[in-house]
């Protein structure tokens, strides 16, 4: 990639920067000159991360890290006063965050850990962080998977239980996963049709080397995993991906891409009435998507 100039350098949060495909975007996109907001929970990979990002490219602005749990409303809005101290404009937010988990995990707010990393997060901290996108170009692109259309192990038909939103009834680690990505497309089509001042996407990055699975004890995934990891991506192509949709001068807004290629979501991610119901239900769980009455933020006319 080439380095951007001081114009063409983006202003670029990154939420979910400490490992993985977030991490090596990270290197990437500071490589070339974008100025970056890191988040992470890990505040020594962090560090340790901005020194590389430095070290490579000293002459560029040093990326500002910032340590923080989006997995609560609470941390959300935390790491959002955080990022409002160090600029009144973003460009591009990356919601890449994420988890996967062999049992039933709940955050402090008692909502399903899958359900809260990938699709409440992305959801709050995009409604949090409007005013500031709407001073910058106000892109956002959601790290998604292909997983919301089929679950490993045929674990059932990906589609949403709005009676089991939480898996309480049942968790199995794949479903629960596939459902939190499916409810992540479905804001990210529903944002679109709100919004349609702010470019919105969301990207399967393919498959990838990456730490996401650390947290999955079952003997069938570590036996799968182990015996296909010579067939994943490396973290640094996949974070082209990424890097890509963040800083690309041409995205389709509303687009589901597979990396970098346009493609077509599940159908069931296309349902217009579960993305309105989610949307409902999610303000009932976090409250008003944004506080915002600017004419820019306000959801236009359906
Ligand atoms: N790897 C794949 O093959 C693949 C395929 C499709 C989609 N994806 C998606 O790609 C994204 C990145 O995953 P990855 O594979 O790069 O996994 P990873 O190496 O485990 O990285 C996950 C990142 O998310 C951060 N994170 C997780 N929970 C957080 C929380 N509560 N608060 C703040 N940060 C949190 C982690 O920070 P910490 O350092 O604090 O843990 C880390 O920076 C995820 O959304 C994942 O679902 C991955």
């Amino acid at each position: 990639m080439n380095a951007a100039s001081g114009a063409e350098a983006r202003t670029i949060v990154l939420i979910g920067a400490t490992s993985g495909l977030g991490r090596a975007s990270a290197l990437q996109l500071g490589a070339a000159g974008h100025r970056l907001i890191l988040v992470g929970r890990d505040r020594g990979r962090g560090m340790s991360l901005t020194a590389q990002i430095t070290a490579r490219a000293p002459g560029n602005r040093r990326p500002v890290f910032i340590a923080g749990d989006i997995s609560t409303r609470d941390g959300v809005a935390a790491v959002a006063e955080r990022i409002k101290d160090e600029t009144d404009a973003v460009d591009t937010l990356l919601n890449n965050a994420g988890v996967m988990s062999s049992r039933r995990v709940l955050t402090e707010e008692g909502m399903e850990l899958n359900f809260a990393v990938h699709h409440l997060a992305p959801f709050t901290m995009t409604g949090l962080l409007l005013p500031l996108l709407a001073r910058g170009e106000g892109r956002i692109v959601n790290t998604n998977s292909e997983g919301h259309r089929a679950a490993l192990f045929g674990a059932g038909e990906i589609r949403l239980d709005f009676d089991d939103l939480q898996s309480e009834r049942r968790y199995n680690p794949y479903l629960a996963y596939s459902r939190s990505k499916l409810a992540n497309l479905l804001f990210t089509f529903e944002f679109h049709r709100r919004y349609a001042g702010f470019p919105i996407a969301a990207v399967h990055p393919g498959m990838v080397r990456t730490r996401l699975v650390r947290s999955m004890h079952r003997p069938g995934f570590w036996l799968l995993s182990t015996a296909t990891r010579w067939m994943l991506m490396s973290p640094d192509k996949g974070g082209q991906a990424l890097t890509e949709l963040a800083t690309t001068p041409v995205l389709d807004s509303g687009g589901y891409y597979d990396r970098t290629r346009l493609a077509k979501a599940s159908p069931h991610a296309n349902s217009r009435a579960d993305a309105e119901l989610l949307w409902d239900v999610s303000e009932v769980l976090r409250g008003p998507f944004t506080a915002s009455a600017d004419r820019r933020m306000r959801p236009d006319a359906r």
